[in-house]
């Protein structure tokens, strides 16, 4: 048997909000990830899930619909404006996914260097009613000419580039819609070893939107914009660490300063690769907590190799084609390597930052579930309070923490096998979620999860088991809150 473990008391956080402009970034610390173990269940038998239910996402079926035949989805979001209100055009609500081809001949995990951005549609129903099984999703195919997002990296030599995650905003409602995404390079051996690192950058192109009956169609995106490269002051870059992480961008509207635009997305602390740069406030005990841990001893885990951020940058032209990093709003110093696509949502006054991270990405001593995470806080820029007693979880698939992670390819025989069920968590209004679908057990995914909803209160979130079938809605179930211009059917 294994010693009982202690576990820590959360860092305090105050939520007070200070300038977005100000050098102030909040903390994800050690003490506070390590709630999320500290609500694991050490006794399950091996294989269930070992967290509380209010915070797992429900077992998806292994039967689930494709979303399409031809083509894998995975990381999506909807048409929406700069507060995030998603928007219905013409009758039609549309989503952006990364796809990649299901019949290329590579596997599901080696789609992210084959990404392109892709649309799909489907005609706009009353709130709650049923679509086809599989979402009812039409593929509407790529949104950018082919080779426009290549002519970013200029002669920067690569042998491939990619389209990552990012947000599309529609202005004016009108149909004119600015996609912003990460526009990915890499130059690679035959082997596939990287020959020097990829490049990430995050990137702007502008496109029309189109409607008529029968569906809608994207023209322009011609000219891809580069806005943003990390600096290495601020973020992380590839002569730092050619596992470097910068894209994601999220880009909106605080009400508190309405006359900016900024953008969330993702990132890691500048510096070298693994430097010993960790602090005793990255760790954030109490002095006399007899769960601390030393920061030497941390250090010398390995801890040092993960160092995620998530990134600020506001606009600096009315155009919002300039673009200007400011501090980062939160860090998690030897906690996380990868705080992915995050987004700050409002509600009752609260600005919420959700981001989605891995198990596999945890530092050493670090445990949680693939999922999503939330913080809390008075404005953009906060002493962010992780949600759900200090620990920042708010929904992960059903694992069993006591076990190994496994890989979505190789699963652990003594592992969930619904532990890589989903990802890419996307909170839309009313609390909605959305994601894709990974692995369950050895069939893989590439289709979208089924909705699911959680209840948001103060610092806290509850899976509502009452949505939908045990708290599973309707597959791909992005529905626009938002009516733009009126449909052309009835
Ligand atoms: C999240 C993610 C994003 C990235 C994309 C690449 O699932 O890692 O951060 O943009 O997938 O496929």
């Amino acid at each position: 048997t294994t010693p009982a473990v202690i576990f820590p008391k959360p860092t305090p956080h105050t939520q007070q909000a200070y300038n977005p402009a100000d050098a102030f970034t909040s903390r994800w610390t050690r003490a506070d990830s390590r709630q999320i173990a500290a609500m694991s269940d050490s006794t399950v038998p091996a294989g269930r899930n070992s967290m509380p239910s209010w915070l797992t996402m429900p077992d998806i079926p292994a039967d689930f619909p494709d979303t399409d035949p031809n083509v894998w989805v995975w990381d999506t979001w909807p048409l929406a404006d700069l507060y995030a209100d998603q928007l219905s055009y013409k009758g039609w609500e549309v989503i952006f996914a990364l796809t990649a081809d299901r019949h290329a001949g590579y596997s599901f995990d080696d789609r992210h260097t084959h990404a392109r951005l892709g649309y799909f549609y489907r005609k706009a129903l009353p709130p709650g009613s049923p679509h086809l099984p599989n979402g009812g999703w039409i593929y509407g195919g790529h949104v950018f000419p082919d080779g426009a997002s290549d002519v970013v990296f200029g002669n920067t030599p690569h042998t491939a580039n990619a389209e990552w995650s990012g947000s599309t905003r529609m202005m004016n409602d009108n149909g004119s819609v600015s996609v912003y995404y990460t526009a990915l390079a890499f130059n690679r051996n035959v082997s596939g070893q990287d020959i020097t690192p990829a490049t990430a950058i995050i990137t702007r192109a502008d496109g029309k939107l189109h409607a008529n009956r029968n569906g809608v169609w994207f023209t322009g995106f011609k000219k891809h914009k580069p806005l943003l490269r990390p600096d290495g002051v601020m973020y992380q870059n590839g002569a730092q660490n050619p596992f470097y992480n910068f894209r994601d961008p999220y880009v909106f509207i605080d009400p508190a300063h309405p006359d900016q635009t900024y953008m969330v997305f993702e990132g890691n602390t500048a510096g070298d690769r693994g430097a010993r740069t960790c602090t005793d406030a990255d760790l954030g005990y109490a002095a006399n907590d007899p769960a601390k841990e030393d920061l030497q001893t941390v250090m010398n885990s390995g801890a040092t190799f993960q160092k995620a951020n998530i990134g600020l940058a506001v606009a600096r032209n009315r155009k919002l084609t300039k673009w200007e990093f400011l501090p980062p709003i939160l860090q998690a110093n030897c906690v996380t390597d990868q705080t992915e696509r995050p987004q700050i949502y409002l509600k009752d006054g609260k600005y919420y930052l959700f981001t989605i991270t891995h198990r596999s990405t945890y530092a050493a001593g670090i445990d949680g579930p693939d999922g999503v995470l939330g913080f809390v806080g008075d404005g953009i820029r906060s002493d962010f309070l992780p949600m759900n007693g200090g620990s920042g979880l708010v929904l992960g698939n059903p694992t069993d923490l006591n076990e190994p992670v496994g890989a979505p390819f190789a699963l652990d025989p003594n592992q969930n096998p619904r532990t890589f069920q989903s990802y890419s968590h996307y909170v839309m209004p009313g609390g909605l979620v959305t994601s894709f679908i990974d692995a369950i057990g050895t069939r893989r995914g590439g289709s979208e999860a089924p909705t699911v909803r959680i209840k948001i209160a103060d610092d806290t979130s509850t899976l509502d088991t009452t949505y939908g079938v045990m708290g599973l809605g309707q597959y791909g179930d992005i529905p626009a809150n938002r009516r733009t211009l009126p449909p052309y059917f009835r």
